[in-house]
């Protein structure tokens, strides 16, 4: 049996030229043969203006960034044409300092994308790289993030918030479960000035509220004990205020696990690889589609280099095609590609 057979290939392979292949050519020309609103996510990260040199093909060198942008647009507007109205683009792309001032060229492109072509732009995602090739500037500090810009065609988008690093979610689950929640509040409850009356309210109330967190039905909570915990500053007067003045006590119960920032932290791959010269983590992709795909969508990356995006699409269950104009680095996507076998994350099971 083919690996991705059970995705329902079958049903998809009539209609979609190149599904689940990695195809050597460029993107301008190959992304008109895709059909309209076919794709669930494209995630890609284009050549950088004037960075680096992909084997002299392809964009990244031309003589201006209002050029390179323009060549960009060309292919974001394909993407947004290929693009489900449920689905989602992510645009990874770096800036480039010239006599010594950034140019902005990701947020230029980023203003002109949504201009042109009318998606929304819900969020930049900051990649922040906690291992930044180390340099020593003295006159300006080193750069450690890239933005991700997160576009979306309508406002019914795809969108799966409680598995975006569900990982850490849990991990800060179990240790506030097993850490004697609640135990502090007691004491901190016999120390405060409340009554007799008031105190054993108190302690009824943080055991429930311990009870329901054990439950699952809250993911968290904080209590505030009057005369040991501040007020809140502004609300109203008739809200939890009240309730600290005349209860002796507060219970503000939380409901998700944790806030969700637009932050995704993680490395640089440090030991460059001998087969291509800037592979993006396979982190950063998993928790993208995590975030707005389910098992059998479709992931599309146009400049898919050595192949990662392919890579991790595959090994959760996603569909992929992806797009190389340098024929070398087709051949080390596809060879990694056909080493990866389809592992469907657990994560998905349970959150
Ligand atoms: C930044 S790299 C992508 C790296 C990739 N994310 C990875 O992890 O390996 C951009 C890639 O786009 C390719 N490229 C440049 N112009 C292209 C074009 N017009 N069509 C298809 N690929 C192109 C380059 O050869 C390069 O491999």
């Amino acid at each position: 049996m083919h690996s991705t057979e059970w995705l329902g290939r079958e049903s998809y392979q009539a209609t979609i030229p190149f599904l689940d292949e990695i195809v050597q050519g460029d993107c301008r020309h190959l992304l008109r043969q895709l059909p309209d609103e076919c794709v669930d996510v494209v995630i890609t990260s284009p050549p950088y203006y004037r960075q680096r040199d992909y084997g002299g093909m392809g964009m990244g060198n031309e003589s201006s960034p209002q050029e390179y942008i323009e060549n960009l647009l060309e292919v974001f507007e394909q993407c947004v044409r290929c693009t489900k109205s449920t689905g989602s683009l992510f645009f990874n792309i770096g800036d480039k300092y010239e006599n010594g001032s950034l140019l902005l060229v990701p947020y230029l492109f980023a203003n002109e994308a949504t201009r042109r072509t009318g998606v929304k732009l819900i969020n930049v995602i900051t990649w922040v790289k906690p291992n930044p090739e180390p340099r020593q500037y003295r006159r300006r500090l080193v750069s450690s993030t890239e933005p991700i810009f997160h576009f979306v065609k309508s406002d019914h988008y795809q969108y799966h918030y409680e598995r975006f690093m569900a990982h850490r979610d849990m991990m800060r689950s179990r240790v506030r479960a097993g850490n004697g929640i609640g135990k502090r509040y007691l004491e901190l409850i016999e120390q405060s000035d409340l009554t007799p009356e008031q105190k054993q309210e108190a302690r009824l109330a943080l055991q429930q509220a311990i009870e329901e967190v054990q439950r699952g039905e809250i993911a968290s909570f904080r209590m505030k004990i009057r005369g040991i915990h501040s007020e809140a500053y502004g609300g109203y007067e008739g809200g939890r205020k009240s309730h600290l003045r005349n209860r002796g006590f507060t219970i503000i119960r939380m409901y998700d696990r944790a806030i969700k920032r637009d932050v995704i932290e993680c490395p640089v791959i440090a030991v460059k690889s001998p087969n291509h010269p800037a592979v993006y983590p396979e982190f950063l992709v998993q928790e993208l589609l995590h975030l707005t795909t389910e098992p059998g969508n479709l992931v599309l990356d146009p400049f898919i280099g050595s192949g990662t995006t392919a890579v991790v699409a595959k090994r959760m269950g996603r569909h992929y095609i992806g797009f190389e104009i340098n024929p070398q680095y087709c051949e080390v996507a596809q060879k990694r590609v056909a080493e990866t076998a389809v592992q469907p994350s657990l994560l998905e099971f349970f959150v």
